[in-house]
C-alpha cells in the first residue's frame, strides 16, 4: 500500500487524535524515501533506539532535540542505510537525560524524514507513569485503529507491544476474506518462510497509518510472540512449520533477523543472545517492567487436544491426562537463565522498595477452564457452517471435562507455572501486575499460585485487529460464553472477546487503573474508541486488590 500523507491527516482529523504532536508529523512535508516513517524504542535512562528505513540506500543525519523545531539539538551523527539491513538504520543514541521527551528526525540529501518523539526512562520518584499495552496486529483483518487511538493519548510515555506485532500467514489463510475486502491482502502472497518474505512482511506492517503516527508519537518496548516466526513454536520447531518449509533453524533465525533489523530494538553483545529477548525496565521507584521470552528459548512442545480428546471417555482418563500429560514435570516454558534473570531482578526491585512490579508476558496465565455450556445451541445459520459448528463442538467438548481452553498459554504448562511462580514468591514478589497478550481477547484476572497465595493481578489486551475466539458464534452467544468463562473460573473477573483495542495502565505511588479501551471498527479508518472498563488496583497485603471502578 503506498502511503498517503493527504489520508493520513485527513484520518488524524476525523478520527478526534489531533494533538499538536500528531498533527505536525501528519503536516509535515512528505519526503516518499522514507517509506514506513520513524520509530524509537528499548529505552534506558540515559538512551533509546531510533529506527528509520528509506527505499533505497543512502547516506543520513539524525538529529536529536529537546524541541520540535529542532533548534534546541542535543545529539546528532551521520550514517547511512545499506541492502545489507534491508535500507533499515538503527541508531542507540546515548548520554541522553532520564525521563526527558526528545524529537528526532533523519535528513538525507533529498530531504529528511517526519519528526519523531520519544522518551527515555524515568529515575527517582515519579508521580505518574502510562503505558499502551497492545498484541496481535493482523494486517488483512484491518486498520490498527488502536495504535491510532494509542498515537493520539499525549498522556502515553511508553507502548508495550506484547508480540503478533506481524503475522506470517499467506493470501490462502486466515483472515485473507476480509484482506480482499479492504485490499489489505498479505505481502508476499505466500506464508513468509525466508529472510525476504520475513522483511517484506514487516515492511507491510509498518505502512499502516495508525502504526506509523504510533510509532513516530511513542517509544515502543517491544518483544515478539509466536506468529513473528510461525503460529506455536518451542525450543526444537513449530506448529505451524512444515518439512517442505526447510529447517526450522533457519526460518526462526531469518524471522529473528528481520524484526531486529524492523524494530526500534537494541542489538545484544552477541550475535547467539538474540533469541533471548528478556529484558528489564526500571521507571525510577514507581515501577520495574520485566519482560518475558516464552517461545523459542525454554519451552517444550505444545500439547495438542487432537491427540489427547478423543483418549479422554473417562474420570481416570481425565486424570491421567491433566497429571501425567498436562502435568508432566519435565515440561517448561522458560529458560534456567531466563528465570535466574527475573528472580534477580525482582528481588532487586523489591529490595530497592519500588512501589509496582510489572511482568510483559506473551500468553493468558490464569486459569481458563471452559465451563460446561451443552445448554446453549449455535443458531441455525451458524450451525449450518462446517467451520463455526465444529469450533462450537470443540469448546463443547473441553466444557465437558473442564478443561483449558489453550494448551499453548500457561495453562498447558502447569508446573512451569508454578515454577513462575515459586521464584516470583522466593524474590517476595507476589504483588505482580502481569501484562498479557496473544489470546485477541481482554482479561481482568487475579493469580493466584497452586497453593492459593495471591500472587497479583493481569491484564490482558484484545488483539489490535485479531478477533476474538468466541466471536465466530455470533454477538448474543459470544458474551453469554465470556460471561460464563468469568463465572467460572476463580482468577477471572471480566472477559471480552468482542472488541479490538488496547489496554492503558496508569501508574500513580499508591494506586493504578487499567482502563480497557475498544475501537467501534477496524473495517474503516474512521472509528471511535471508548473505555469498555476500569478496574484500580491496589496494595492488598503482600499482594495486590483489584476492583472495577
Ligand atoms: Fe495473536
Amino acid at each position: 500500500m503506498i502511503f498517503s500523507r493527504r489520508q493520513f491527516l485527513k484520518t488524524t482529523l476525523a478520527s478526534g487524535a489531533l494533538t499538536p504532536f500528531a498533527y505536525q508529523v501528519a503536516a509535515a512535508p512528505i519526503n516518499p524515501l522514507f517509506d514506513c516513517g520513524v520509530a524509537s524504542g528499548d529505552p534506558t535512562h540515559h538512551s533509546v533506539i531510533l529506527w528509520t528505513h528509506t527505499r533505497e540506500p543512502i547516506g543520513l543525519t539524525w538529529q536529536v532535540a529537546r524541541d520540535l523545531a529542532f533548534k534546541q539539538l542535543v545529539k546528532s551523527g551521520q550514517g547511512e542505510t545499506s541492502l545489507t539491513q534491508d535500507c533499515t538504520f538503527k541508531i542507540d543514541v546515548t548520554g541522553l537525560e532520564p525521563g526527558t521527551t526528545y524529537y528526532y528526525r533523519f535528513i538525507t540529501s533529498s530531504g529528511q524524514s517526519e519528526p519523531g518523539r520519544t522518551r527515555t526512562l524515568p529515575a527517582g520518584e515519579p508521580e505518574s507513569l502510562n503505558i499502551a499495552v497492545a498484541s496481535c496486529s493482523n494486517y488483512p483483518f484491518g486498520y490498527f485503529n488502536a495504535y491510532h487511538h494509542i498515537a493520539g493519548d499525549e498522556s502515553v510515555d511508553f507502548v508495550l507491544h506484547l508480540g503478533d506485532y506481524i503475522y506470517e500467514y499467506g493470501q490462502d489463510s486466515w483472515g485473507d476474506e476480509e484482506g480482499r475486502k479492504l485490499k489489505r491482502r498479505h505481502q508476499p502472497a505466500n506464508e513468509i518462510v525466508s529472510l525476504t518474505d520475513y522483511r517484506t512482511r514487516h515492511r507491510q506492517y509498518k505502512t499502516d497509518n495508525g502504526s506509523r503516527l504510533m510509532h513516530a508519537s511513542h517509544p515502543l518496548i517491544p518483544t515478539w510472540d509466536d506468529h513473528e516466526s510461525a503460529n506455536n513454536p518451542y525450543m526444537q520447531g513449530a506448529q505451524n512449520h512444515q518439512p517442505g518449509e526447510g529447517n526450522w533453524a533457519d526460518r526462526k533465525a531469518a524471522s529473528i533477523q528481520a524484526y531486529y533489523e524492523w524494530m526500534p530494538l537494541r542489538e545484544p553483545a552477541k550475535q547467539a543472545e538474540k533469541a533471548q529477548l528478556w529484558r528489564h525496565f526500571g521507571f525510577g521507584n514507581l515501577a520495574t517492567l520485566t519482560t518475558l521470552e516464552t517461545r523459542h528459548t525454554g519451552r517444550s512442545k505444545q500439547i495438542d487436544y487432537a491427540e489427547h480428546l478423543p483418549q479422554i471417555k473417562s474420570e481416570q482418563t481425565l486424570r491421567h491426562f491433566i497429571e501425567s500429560v498436562l502435568g508432566d514435570p519435565g515440561r517448561s516454558m522458560l529458560s534456567i537463565a531466563m528465570e535466574n534473570f527475573v528472580n534477580h531482578k525482582l528481588a532487586e526491585s523489591v529490595a530497592q522498595g519500588t512501589k509496582w512490579r510489572l511482568i510483559g508476558n506473551q500468553i493468558p496465565m490464569a486459569r481458563t477452564n471452559i465451563p460446561d455450556a451443552t445448554d446453549l445451541t449455535l443458531p441455525k445459520a451458524l450451525a449450518d457452517n462446517g467451520a463455526i459448528a465444529q469450533h462450537f463442538g470443540y469448546f463443547m467438548a473441553l466444557g465437558k471435562y473442564d478443561l483449558p481452553i489453550y494448551l499453548d498459554t500457561w495453562d498447558g504448562y502447569p508446573v512451569a507455572r508454578e515454577k513462575f511462580y515459586q521464584l516470583c514468591q522466593s524474590a517476595k514478589a507476589s504483588d505482580l501486575i502481569v501484562l498479557t497478550g496473544d489470546s485477541h481477547a481482554f482479561w481482568a484476572n487475579q493469580l493466584f499460585a497452586g497453593d492459593g497465595d495471591a500472587m497479583g493481578v493481569e491484564l490482558g489486551t484484545a488483539g489490535i485487529t485479531s478477533p476474538g475466539d468466541f466471536e465466530t458464534f455470533g454477538p448474543a452467544l459470544a458474551g453469554e460464553f465470556d460471561q460464563r468463562v468469568a463465572q467460572h473460573n476463580r482468577e477471572i473477573l471480566w472477559t471480552d472477546c468482542q472488541h479490538r483495542g488496547y489496554v492503558k495502565l496508569e501508574l500513580a505511588p499508591k494506586t493504578a487503573i487499567a482502563s480497557f479501551i475498544g475501537v467501534s471498527n477496524i473495517t474503516s479508518e474512521h472509528y471511535s474508541a471508548k473505555t469498555l472498563r476500569q478496574y484500580q488496583i491496589s496494595k492488598a497485603g503482600s499482594s495486590l486488590a483489584i476492583e472495577k471502578i
